[in-house]
């Protein structure tokens, strides 16, 4: 396995209160390490560290892109790489709300910025119908979870509060939104779906004027 360059620390280097300063330099980090290897284990390891990193903070999420809908949950891009190796996604949970049985076909790593996320993963049984993978998991505040198609990335998550919005950002290692894939009924069977975007514009990562 490749090792990588130590990465710019830009987040960290950010002040307080930096605000998509600090997005901003996340997705600087991100696009130099994806740019260093192609190692998926390697994104993963290393990208998981930068987004708890990025979550440990939560001073720096337009208000805009962390507003809940009363029907469905948004999932707002916050930003895609210019070649479409990497997005980066706020999920805005209202309570109750989750997504159905999902697979992404690419990467993916989920840190939970505001309140809780619950996940549930499922495996393929023999006959093709799907068993949950082990008991739900609480994702808390500041927590990071990884997905990989390789070792298996079918899963529902959702608000774990039923008091309260709460709010994960999600990276991929595609245009998630674009990415075609599947919903899954439990008996396994798949419905075609990409999923788009809650939004039609996205934060201003590069007006440096007023945080540089
Ligand atoms: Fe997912």
């Amino acid at each position: 396995m490749a090792t990588l360059a130590p990465l710019p620390d830009v987040a960290a280097a950010t002040p307080p209160r930096a605000g998509v300063a600090r997005l901003r330099g996340f997705v600087t980090n991100l696009a130099e390490l994806v740019s260093a290897t192609r190692n998926e284990a390697e994104i993963l390891e290393t990208g998981a560290k930068l987004l708890a990193r990025l979550i440990a903070q939560d001073d720096w999420l337009p208000p805009a892109f962390a507003i809940p809908h009363p029907d469905r949950y948004q999932q707002y891009l916050l930003h895609c790489d210019s070649r479409e190796r990497f997005s980066v996604v706020s999920f805005v949970w209202a309570p109750g709300q989750g997504t159905p049985i999902h697979d992404h076909r690419v990467w993916g790593l989920v840190g939970v910025l505001r309140g809780a996320e619950t996940s549930e993963r499922f495996v393929r049984q023999g006959d093709g119908s799907l068993k949950p993978d082990g008991p739900a998991q609480l994702l808390r505040a500041g927590e990071v979870e990884a997905l990989s198609p390789r070792t298996g990335d079918i899963h529902r998550v959702g608000n774990a509060r039923s008091d309260g919005p709460s709010i994960s950002i999600h990276v991929y290692g595609g245009n998630i939104g674009a990415v075609e894939r599947a919903t899954y009924a439990l008996d396994g069977t798949a419905k075609r779906f990409v999923s788009g975007y809650a939004s039609t514009v996205l934060p201003n990562l590069w007006d440096r004027s007023q945080t540089p």
